[in-house]
């Protein structure tokens, strides 16, 4: 929270106690009424009546006054809880956003989208919901009952201490109760988070649904997990409802403790019918408090459950961060990248081997390899996607351990195995590393990566994608990735498989463009057709983490081993069908 929102808070709170305070006047002024007016109406003569009226008077406008008072006070008070509480869930939602940008993609891979959603809404409306009512009740409560019991102690001892007999019991009921329903809001909590995350995965899914037709089953698995929902749901109310008459039954208990007590004093002259009528209307702001405890520490453990999940998000670190004394750069990388005994363990497997590679500025590394062989995991060391876990991986010279993560980055332009489009427009896609390209910057890039679909679309430039690119075919989604890489101008240009699902025409014109890129650009391109490989500096394969032939083209083919095989492969292949795969 910051200083003014604090600041705001406390004095909020502040009027909060003074106009529970002030709910005591009424009574008290009813009681003054009674004693001073009414008691003594039967036996005033006519000359000091109007003295009685005058009395009767001061004090109903006494009533009207503190009433519009507290009223307004209220009224400007619950207006600063709730800013308060929007201002400070404004901040925390920015800063658990900001935190979720860092994680590491292994985060993501731990944590379902439809969880985190969780803790960005339904959360953090619990800690609004906290800060905004419960807190304010709290106070509410706790003052309202100190002061009633001090001030009823200051009119009888032994009356008041003849109401409080039931409070220890309210206590210690409403404590053995908030202890059993926690773990039930916990339960809830879970409940609504694998709610959330199911329906998030089916609607993402939603093509994969229809083609199998498994609607019926997606729909009974929702059914499941919105039964688990109800019924975790239901426990926890019905565990509320287990207590409830028995509070409920002892703060009415006082009812009839102030008429029983109450009427023995009056009948032996203890107190006079004044005091009665304070104790008789006291007796709300006394019981009500007692009866809200168990509403509020059940709100309570339900904010605990979600504040648990807020926090764990608040703080969270990623692995991969900046170092202290990060290098950052302002100038354009030259492009130098060399991996010197790489390995890449994840999981305790070891997904890269011993990896000795030498990338020259503007030279150009294909890399070739079955499913599995660890291609996208080499790329993504690069930008740190991946951090190595021993031997050294450098960039013009520095380790890339060592950069400020955003710097490095920058540098490189990568294109994705499974391309990931925003739902925006196509322009906006493709300056998404760059915002200030003009319409035809954007249309220039995407020449280089052979996007002329993108005229033929309705809207051309400005037809919206829609979410993660649905609406484009497999190799349209492609190159617009690779026009996006290519849009920031990169000095490393990183290609994960980008041009596997588009024609072979399509990808000699992309290769042809890629060679003659008008800025330096080193290249390390993941492919798996010689008309890509063939044209690069060098290549190196891959097997099971390691790299198991490395040369340029002509020396791979004579080598006679995996590159060689593959050749022959595609080239029996293309003599047949014609070309395309
Ligand atoms: N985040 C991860 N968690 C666990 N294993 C992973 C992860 N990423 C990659 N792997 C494993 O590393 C190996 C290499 O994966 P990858 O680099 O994606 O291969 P390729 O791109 O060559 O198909 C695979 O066996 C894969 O299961
Ligand atoms: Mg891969």
């Amino acid at each position: 929270m910051d200083k003014k929102v604090r600041v705001m808070y406390v004095i909020a709170v502040i009027t909060t106690v003074f106009t529970s305070a002030m709910q005591l006047i009424n009574p008290i002024v009813t009681q003054l009424v009674v004693d001073e007016v009414v008691k003594k109406l039967p036996y005033v003569e006519q000359s000091q009546m109007q003295g009685l009226i005058s009395t009767l008077i001061t004090l109903l406008t006494i009533m009207i006054v503190f009433t519009f008072i507290k009223s307004t006070t209220i009224y400007f008070s619950v207006i600063t809880y709730e800013k308060c509480a929007q201002d400070f869930l404004y901040g925390i939602r920015d800063r658990v956003y900001k935190n979720l940008q860092q994680q590491d993609s292994s985060f993501f891979t731990y944590n379902t989208t439809g969880d985190l959603m969780t803790r960005l809404t339904g959360d953090m409306d619990m800690i609004r919901h906290t800060i905004c009512w419960v807190i304010r009740m709290f106070v509410e409560c706790f003052c309202l009952f100190t002061a009633t019991t001090i001030y009823m102690l200051s009119q009888d001892v032994l009356f008041t201490l003849s109401l409080l007999v039931v409070t220890p019991f309210i206590f210690i009921v409403t404590k053995i109760f908030s202890k059993q329903v926690r773990p039930l809001y916990i339960n809830l909590r879970e409940k609504l988070s694998i709610l959330n995350s199911n329906a998030q995965e089916n609607i993402s899914g939603n093509r994969v649904v229809k083609a199998f037709a498994r609607e019926e089953y997606e729909i009974n698995k929702f059914a499941e997990k919105n039964e688990d929902y109800r019924q975790a749901n239901l426990q926890a109310t019905m565990k509320w409802l287990q207590f409830f008459p028995i509070i409920e039954g002892l703060s009415q208990a006082l009812q009839i403790s102030v008429l029983l007590v109450g009427g023995l004093f009056i009948i032996n002259g203890r107190i006079t019918s004044g005091t009665f009528l304070a104790f008789s209307s006291l007796c709300w702001t006394l019981s009500n408090p007692m009866r809200m405890l168990g509403t509020l520490l059940n709100d309570l453990q339900r904010f605990f459950a979600s504040c648990d999940k807020v926090i764990e998000l608040y703080y969270n670190r990623p692995r991969i961060r900046n170092k202290q004394g990060a290098v950052v750069t302002k100038e354009r990388a030259k492009g130098d990248i060399e991996f010197k005994d790489v390995c890449v363990k994840i999981n305790g497997n070891e997904v890269l081997k011993n990896i000795n590679l030498h990338i020259k500025p503007g030279e150009t590394l294909a890399i070739m390899g079955s499913t599995g062989s660890g291609k996208s995991t080499l790329l993504n060391t690069i930008v740190r996607l991946v951090d190595i876990s021993s031997g050294s991986l450098t960039l013009d010279g520095i380790e890339v351990s060592k950069y400020n993560l955003h710097s490095l980055r920058k540098n490189i332009g990568m294109a994705n195995q499974d391309v990931f489009l925003f739902s925006d427009t196509i322009d906006s896609n493709i300056a998404y590393g760059d915002l200030s390209l003009t319409l035809d910057e954007v249309k220039h890039f995407a020449k280089l990566a052979d996007a002329n679909f993108i005229e033929k679309t309705a809207d051309g430039y400005d037809t919206l994608i829609g979410e993660r690119g649905t609406g484009l075919s497999g190799g349209q989604k492609q190159r617009l990735a690779l026009a996006r890489a290519l849009a920031i101008k990169p000095p490393i240009l990183i290609l994960d498989d980008t041009t596997s699902a588009v024609d072979l025409e399509t990808e000699k014109k992309i290769q042809n463009s890629l060679r003659n890129l008008e800025f330096d650009c080193t290249k390390i391109i993941v492919a798996q057709r010689i008309s890509t490989t063939k044209t690069a500096d060098h290549i190196a394969v891959l097997d099971k983490g390691e790299i198991i032939e490395y040369g340029t083209h002509e020396e791979l083919l004579k080598n006679n081993g995996y590159y060689k095989e593959v050749f022959d492969l595609q080239n029996g292949v293309s003599n047949e069908e014609g070309g395309d795969k």
